[in-house]
């Protein structure tokens, strides 16, 4: 059905080279590493941490007093023979030990994301001294929690050849075996090992670049990745092309894509998780721009190249979806994906020119670097034909949202506080954190135009929550909410285990919702 390149099947090739996380290395020696912890304030251990400082005569409790480590999360020691069978042995602090009994929201987040950050500094530490084979102790916190440390910071994704090295010179840092001292089989660790996968999927996804990453090469890897789902009948994909956007009056969408040479397509998948009818389905809405120039209104080249993750909505409700099917979650779920590059071209749309949505509504173009509004309004107009209970749609949509939240939070704009509660306490537990947004008549009033329906774009003051009020046109369900992820798409900083790239967010807390919806049913 598909068409490979040379450098298509390259990248399929160096994929699946990285996710089977084996290494170049031809001689398979194990290089061994142990991860165990100290709490800060007083010398506690973990308990095997104990054990080990008490086997080796306080060489455990020598270390910290000599490094004058106190115990706080980033706090972390290599030692290197304590015991005759440990080679490497990674001392990570753990932070003060939060009371399990509080319940707020901040402690429920900190508390978690103190395991996550303490097993990714001691994954990162053991790597960088050669292991190959990690061993962490149950005793660092939430089983749950080690799990998506570790397997978040395992991943690496980049071009990179091994031309003209010797094995020396090779990466230290590619994926290595890392199991849990006990307990590898709980359903915590497993669950997290398959929420990070999908998680890792919206990260290569996202980060590979446009040439790389086009709609037909999307639809492609997801194929790939969703085989034995699909294989089995318990999803079923669907991608529509060029003509059926047409036929169908998607005129904002194809507004964006007849600007590309690139084909478009929009990808559908329906996940049959509660019911073989697919009844009362959760739909989640994703923004798949594979490169966003600004079209006509063309962007400013200073950092252009990160626009290659503004299908960064898509690949997390895909990835979303793999996760929920692959957990068997008892949910309907279907992922409406419109993918399409957004460039200049004597056949791109103009600032002025003036579109019909799905729905019939005209469209001024003040500017067409506001694609993501148009692509997503016929979707999420569209997504109304299954009768859906629940609409999310996830989007690297603003820059404002940007300046507004960092890095730290994404922002929620939602017509429901039950489903906007549900999403942040979700976020809490999975340490993707999101804050709520206002939806108001006031910035609709913004987007007024002279001489269409509405506008899509206006001034920049407010300009997150003026995207958010023209996507609000477009949806008659009462439990609808929009996650504005531009700010999260990308880390900046290497972080304990999310490193510097593309960042897959909010792939984990998209999972977390459909399982906390379906368990209200
Ligand atoms: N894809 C961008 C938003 C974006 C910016 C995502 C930075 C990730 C990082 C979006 O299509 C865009 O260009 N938005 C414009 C809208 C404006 C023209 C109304 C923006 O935010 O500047
Ligand atoms: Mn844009
Ligand atoms: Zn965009």
């Amino acid at each position: 059905m598909f068409h490979f390149t040379k450098t298509t099947s390259l990248l399929k090739f160096k994929q699946n080279y990285f996710l089977s996380g084996k290494r170049y290395m031809s001689t398979a020696t194990e290089n061994t590493g142990l991860i165990v912890g100290f709490f800060e304030g007083g010398e506690e251990f973990t308990a095997l941490g104990k054990e080990i400082n008490e086997k080796s005569n306080g060489q455990l409790s020598k270390a910290i007093k000599l490094s004058d480590s106190k115990g706080k999360v980033g706090d972390n020691l290599v030692l290197f023979g304590v015991t005759p069978e440990i080679d490497r042995l990674s001392l990570v602090g753990l932070g003060k030990k939060i009371d399990g009994s509080s319940s707020s929201s901040s402690s429920v987040f900190e508390k978690l994301d103190n395991v996550r950050k303490a097993t990714g500094y001691g994954i990162k530490a053991l790597k960088a001294k050669g292991a190959n084979k990690i061993t962490i102790d149950q005793g660092l916190g939430e089983i749950r929690a080690i799990s998506e440390g570790a397997n978040l910071s395992n991943f690496k994704f980049d071009f990179k050849t091994n031309v003209g090295k010797t094995t020396t010179d090779r990466d230290s840092d590619s994926p290595v075996d890392i199991q849990l001292h006990q307990a590898s089989s709980s359903t915590e660790w497993l669950e997290g090992k398959v929420v990070c996968e999908a998680q890792n999927f919206a990260r290569i996804l996202m980060e590979s670049p446009s040439n790389l990453m086009t709609p037909t090469i999307f639809v492609e890897k997801v194929q790939e990745k969703l085989k034995s789902l699909l294989d089995s009948g318990k999803v079923k994909m669907v991608v529509r092309d060029e003509q059926w956007v047409r036929e169908n009056k998607m005129g904002m969408f194809w507004g964006v894509a007849k600007g590309s040479n690139e084909p478009l397509k929009f990808l559908e998948l329906h996940y049959y998780g509660a019911s073989q009818d697919g009844k009362d389905p959760v739909v989640l809405v994703g923004k798949g721009i594979t490169f966003d120039s600004g079209g006509i209104s063309i962007k400013p080249s200073a950092q252009m190249g990160l626009m290659r993750g503004d299908m960064g909505g898509a690949a997390t409700a895909v990835s979303a979806l793999y996760g929920a099917a692959t957990l068997q979650v008892p949910v309907n779920l279907i992922t409406l994906t419109p993918l399409c590059e957004n460039m200049p071209s004597g056949h791109a749309t103009k600032p002025g020119d003036i579109l019909f949505a799905m729905n019939g509504k005209s469209v001024e173009v003040d500017n067409t670097d506001a694609e993501g509004r148009l692509i997503l309004g016929d979707a999420l107009h569209y997504a109304h034909t299954f009768k859906p209970l629940t609409i999310v749609d996830i989007a690297t949509l603003t820059g404002a949202i940007d300046v507004a939240l960092g890095y730290h939070f994404g922002g929620v704009f939602s017509n429901s506080d039950e489903l906007w509660d549900d999403i942040n306490q979700c976020g809490q537990v999975t340490g993707e954190r999101m804050w709520r947004m206002p939806l108001a008549p006031e910035y609709r009033k913004q987007m007024d135009s002279k001489v269409a329906d509405i506008v899509n774009s206006a001034s920049r003051s407010g300009s997150a929550c003026a995207a958010a009020s023209f996507l609000k046109e477009f949806v008659q369900v009462d439990r609808w909410a929009h996650m504005d992820i531009a700010g999260i798409m990308y880390s900046n900083e290497d972080g304990p285990y999310i490193r510097k790239g593309m960042t897959g967010k909010p792939t984990r807390t998209l999972i977390e919702l459909v399982k906390k919806i379906s368990s209200k049913k």
